[in-house]
């Protein structure tokens, strides 16, 4: 078999070993309580579900123009000015099949076999992947653990060499929940120019946002930056619609027309239904979203609090999206009923196998003192979940 070697150096999720093993586990009867979803444990709201039932029955079923309906790319446009605070044009936007496909079109757009990309560690598990699909390579620049994962400048600035193309930004992160200042932004914005550097900018996150943090993106500070920068959002997070698979960009027009020609040939438009709902989606106030972020809030701050004051484990408080980073340096090389905890990817599996809690392991994520918990789970299961974690962390020896 003469088979691709770019194609075979691509992993599949490491998370989802723990995720099946779980899923399975909970098929056989076992009460598993699992931290490990990425996606809002709410329904869509319902006007949302009644646009794709009307879009069906109104005969909304062929194929659109690739980059989206007209009205979808107009009403997205609008919806950045008022977020951002500078012009947007429907020309401006793509619609994508998630936020993946977006990450991907972008990423396409930008690099050639050869080129670098800069990634800050901790990262979402798919960025290095995605970034290897293109044919380039990623480099990870580690960020300061201690200071909540703020970006270090000496480090990222030693990292761009004569191949690097470009960086990757996600704030508010996952998963550290890291929200980059203003002034943070500013100053990664003045390497990205004195380097000649392209931005993907994602930013799927920004509604998710606690004790007064503000979302700022790199795309406001000027003209200049708008060009270098292709911005990710999507519909799953905010509007808990992960399944719809709605995602979109945000760039100069030149950007948008090459990831509209590349898109045309791989996927065709992203799903009719799917953009005749976001389009109701993104008109009207979504009046359910303050509510899920009420109680995101809140199960937010039971958990650091329940975990700062677990012996062998702590956690800083993350400013947005839906993960607490849980440092468990103290529990690694230890052990738990005689098994061996050398990793996040050990404690993970132990913690499955012996307590029936499944975690996300900071490993792929480019942390392995750490392990990711989702409070995009309800409070009883969080409660459930944080008793089993305490024993299991206040056992080992
Ligand atoms: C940081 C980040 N970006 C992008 C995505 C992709 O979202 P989707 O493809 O569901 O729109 C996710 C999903 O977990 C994410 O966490």
């Amino acid at each position: 078999m003469r088979l691709s070697e770019k194609c075979q150096k691509i992993q599949g999720s490491v998370t989802l070993a723990i995720d099946a093993k779980a899923k399975k586990m909970r098929a056989d009867g076992m009460d598993v309580v699992s931290f490990g979803a990425g996606e809002p444990d709410f329904q869509t709201p319902k006007y949302i579900v009644e646009a794709a039932m009307n879009a069906i029955q109104d005969g909304q079923t062929k194929y659109t123009a690739a980059a989206g309906i007209p009205q979808l790319r107009e009403a997205v446009s609008k919806l950045v000015e008022k977020k951002m605070g500078y012009p947007c044009k429907a020309e401006n936007i793509v619609i994508n099949t998630g936020a993946k496909q977006s990450l991907l079109n972008a990423l396409q757009a930008v690099c050639d076999c050869g080129d670098e990309v800069i990634i800050f560690a901790p990262y979402w598990v798919s960025y290095p992947e995605m970034v290897k699909m293109v044919g380039a390579t990623p480099v990870f620049v580690k960020t300061q653990e201690e200071k909540n994962f703020a970006i270090d400048f000496d480090a990222f600035e030693n990292a761009i060499t004569e191949k690097t193309k470009a960086i990757i930004l996600n704030s508010p992160s996952n998963p550290s929940g890291a929200v980059l200042s203003d002034e943070e932004i500013r100053k990664i914005a003045d390497i990205v120019k004195k380097y000649d550097l392209m931005v993907v900018s994602d930013e799927i996150y920004d509604c998710l946002l606690y004790d007064g943090a503000k979302h700022f993106s790199i795309t406001q500070i000027d003209e200049e930056m708008r060009q270098r920068t292709i911005l990710i959002n999507g519909m799953s997070k905010a509007y808990a619609m992960t399944g719809w698979r709605m995602g979109y960009t945000v760039s100069d027009e030149k950007i948008a027309k090459i990831m509209t020609a590349w898109q045309s040939h791989a996927t065709g438009n992203p799903n009719t239904i799917t953009q005749y709902a976001t389009l109701a989606a993104v008109s009207q106030e979504n009046t359910e979203f303050p509510n899920m972020l009420k109680e995101f809030s809140a199960r937010r701050e039971y958990m650091l609090d329940r975990i700062n004051s677990t012996k062998n484990i702590s956690a800083q408080a993350p400013k947005g999206a839906f993960y607490v980073m849980v440092c468990i340096k103290d529990v690694i090389g230890k052990s738990y009923n005689g098994k061996k905890i050398n990793s996040s990817m050990d404690f993970a599996q132990i913690l499955l196998d012996e307590t029936m809690t499944a975690v996300v392991p900071g490993g792929p994520f480019g942390a392995d003192n750490y392990i990711r918990l989702s409070y995009a789970t309800s409070m009883e299961n969080i409660c459930k979940g944080l008793d089993r974690i305490k024993s299991f962390v206040e056992g080992v020896v």
